[in-house]
């Protein structure tokens, strides 16, 4: 059976769509099949960060209204075969999205997936459905001050809701805003969620690019692919230490 991992975060653009469509793309590398769904209902954007919007013709909603089969709405990486992405629908609002039967969905793409992603927008009904179909949940956050009370907010909502297997994702991490005390420290994230870090992505041209062209930064094997690739090995098991903050300082710009 596949795990259901929710990527949330309680704040706008902390990164969790790119984070998605990189961590799709890691598991893929890993031989899993992966499955993608844009969660971000009226807002869609994972296709474009996979690169695949051209490809889109159905949509999740058309697959939950019974207007079309699953098959016909998934779109598959362009080098990873067996990642595939599920658009959502762009123009249609919240309340289209049906609970029971996007349950019914996930029940049925457990057993052909090992992985199913879930992008989670900033948006409180979307989140309670997702959560209620999750196993686990990553929460991508930032330093800063209002991104972290919110998740502090999401994770407490993870958890009485039943969903206690929960990381942190420390994303556009920027060294001197750290150092200079304008962004909370890696440590004071941890105290403060009183969560796992299984990754620190540094603020870096590698993955604003990556989003923006539409070709998950997993794919360039550069260094923060790399990150990314263990970010994935860490949520299946592997004990690989963190990369050190002053080393994740080169990739900063400024
Ligand atoms: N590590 C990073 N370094 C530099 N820029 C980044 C990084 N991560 C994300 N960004 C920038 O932040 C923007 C928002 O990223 P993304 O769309 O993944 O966030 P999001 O959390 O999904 O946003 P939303 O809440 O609107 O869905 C991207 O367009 C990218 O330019
Ligand atoms: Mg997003």
């Amino acid at each position: 059976m596949g795990q259901v991992i929710l990527v949330c975060s309680g704040k706008g653009g902390t990164g969790k769509t790119g984070i998605t469509a990189a961590l799709a793309v890691a598991f893929g590398r890993k031989n899993l099949s992966v499955l993608a769904i844009d969660g971000a209902l009226g807002f869609r954007n994972l296709d474009i960060v996979f690169g695949l919007e051209n490809r889109v013709i159905n949509n999740l909603i058309d697959v939950l209204e019974d207007k079309c089969e699953l098959g016909a709405a998934l779109v598959s990486d362009r080098k990873f075969p067996s990642v595939r992405l599920l658009p959502t629908a762009w123009m249609r609002p919240v309340s289209s999205l049906d609970e029971k039967s996007f349950k019914n969905l996930i029940e049925r793409v457990r057993s052909e997936y090992d992985v199913i992603l879930i992008d989670c927008p900033d948006n409180e009904v979307l989140f309670k459905t997702y959560i209620s179909c999750s196993d686990r949940a990553v929460a991508v956050i930032t330093g800063d001050v209002c991104c972290v009370r919110n998740a502090d907010k999401t994770l407490r909502t993870l958890k009485s809701n039943s969903v206690r297997d929960i990381s942190l994702i420390v994303n556009r991490f920027d060294y001197k805003k750290t150092a200079s005390g304008i962004h909370l420290s890696i440590d004071d994230m941890t105290d403060l969620l009183a969560e796992n870090v299984i990754g620190i992505i540094p603020e870096c041209e590698a993955m604003a690019s990556g989003i923006n062209r539409g070709e998950p930064v997993t794919l360039d094997g550069g260094f923060v692919g790399k990150l990314i690739d263990n970010v994935a090995s860490r949520m299946l098991g592997e004990v690989i230490p963190l990369t050190s903050v002053k080393k994740l300082a080169r990739y900063n710009k400024n």
